[in-house]
């Protein structure tokens, strides 16, 4: 096995991904990686193609949104002199460059349809044509490509085609988000504090605890990205200083989640959008963690006796994002009842232990503590909810 460290992160789906990746990366089989901005598709593709036996060949990325439409399909299959106006010479395109390499392209969900006709011929029988030429080119490349948004959607709204995506996945490699890779978050961190303490000469003087929590608990909506440019800004601007919630919070792009949304005659419009803006995407933070602390209840009632993983914040199958949505939905819950109901659930499980009710919730202890008390439960063998 090369290059396995290249991918930080100890959490059971991030290692289960690894071993799958390590598994295809030994086929020329088609890959499509699933995963929020920033949460490392890239790295993994690049990962893959290191632990290939295409890894002496070149490693070809493509964004796909980054390029207009116009242009991709003579980038992608190159052109000839004269194909179009500006093409002074003929050009070899990615295609021929990723041959007995791979090709990743990446935010595929944006390939136009008359380029997508082209690229489901290539990956069915590696042959094309550069745009104004009719000789058929053959190339031996991998792909992998990438995306995050919905392709069920895509497909539904008729922007992408269905036996295109079909082909596409034939190994469906989802990365999961940063906020549900529990302590990968503090293990990312101190490899690209490392990492920044040698590039800027700096000495890290390290996160208090309830700072190190506070990173636990944040949403991180660019993932991996955000942490890394976090780090780097922590230590250039605070010089290296030991870093409490305080000082983190003056750093975190999302910095209204704990906070309501109160009237300020002085703010300015635009900031009233951010915060609303903000607000919103607490709530669906929200509403997913809820459907974690569910499934955190639903086994560990599997489970029994109650058994602690290493990682309670994650499980793997809590990340059904491009699922289809069901048929049926079940009926709408209050968000404040389904967390009193898993949270009454736990304790009940644990005869009332808040420590190992805490570890099956996926939340710290404290947290628990706070909304013991904001829901008014108490807490004894027997725990019985406030009317
Ligand atoms: N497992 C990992 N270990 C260390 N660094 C990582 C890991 N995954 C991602 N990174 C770092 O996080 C940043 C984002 O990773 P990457 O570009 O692969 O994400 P992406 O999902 O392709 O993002 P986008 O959606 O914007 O295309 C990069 O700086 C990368 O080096
Ligand atoms: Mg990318």
């Amino acid at each position: 096995m090369k290059h396995e460290t290249a991918i930080v992160g100890q959490s059971p789906l991030i290692s289960q991904l690894k071993q799958l990746a390590l598994q295809v990366a030994e086929t020329d089989i088609t890959v499509l990686i699933i995963g929020e901005t920033g949460s490392g598709k890239e790295v993994l593709a690049r990962f893959i193609h290191a632990n290939s036996l295409r890894s002496d060949k070149n490693f070809i990325p493509v964004n796909c949104g980054a390029i207009p439409a116009g242009i991709l399909e003579s980038e992608l299959f190159g052109h000839e002199k004269g194909a179009f106006t500006g093409a002074v010479q003929s050009r070899k395109g990615y295609f021929e460059s990723a041959d007995r390499g791979t090709i990743f392209l990446d935010e595929i969900g944006e390939m136009p349809l008359e380029t997508q006709v082209k690229f489901l011929r290539v990956i069915e029988t590696g042959e094309f044509q550069r745009v104004g030429s009719s000789e058929t080119i053959y190339s031996d490349a991998r792909i992998i490509a990438a995306t995050n948004k919905n392709m069920y959607q895509a497909v539904a709204e008729k922007n992408f085609r269905e036996d295109l995506f079909y082909r596409l996945r034939s190994v469906e490699l989802q990365i999961p988000p940063l906020r549900e890779r529990g302590r990968d978050i503090l293990l990312l961190s101190e490899t690209f504090v490392h990492e920044f303490e040698l590039k800027h000469k700096i000495v890290f003087e390290g996160f208090s605890p309830d700072g190190a929590e506070m990173l636990m608990r944040y949403p991180w909506p660019g993932n991996i990205r955000e942490l890394r440019n976090l780090i780097e800004s922590l230590l250039v601007l605070e010089k290296g200083k030991y870093i409490t919630p305080e000082l983190l919070e003056k750093h975190l792009v999302q910095k209204n989640r704990y906070k309501s949304l109160v009237h300020d005659p002085a703010r300015s419009e635009k900031n009233e959008l951010q915060v609303i803006f903000s607000n919103i995407i607490q709530l669906r933070q929200e509403v997913s963690e809820i459907r974690l602390l569910l499934q955190h209840v639903v086994q560990a009632r599997a489970i029994a006796p109650l058994l602690l993983p290493d990682f309670p914040e994650y499980q793997p199958q809590s990340y059904p994002a491009l699922q289809p949505p069901p048929e049926n939905p079940a009926p709408i819950l209050s968000l404040d009842d389904i967390e009193k109901k898993s949270i009454t659930e736990a304790l009940e499980r644990c005869n009332g232990n808040k420590r190992k009710s805490a570890l099956a919730l996926g939340i710290t202890e404290r947290t628990l503590h706070r909304k013991i008390k904001a829901y008014g439960l108490q807490v004894h063998h027997q725990v019985v909810p406030t009317p």
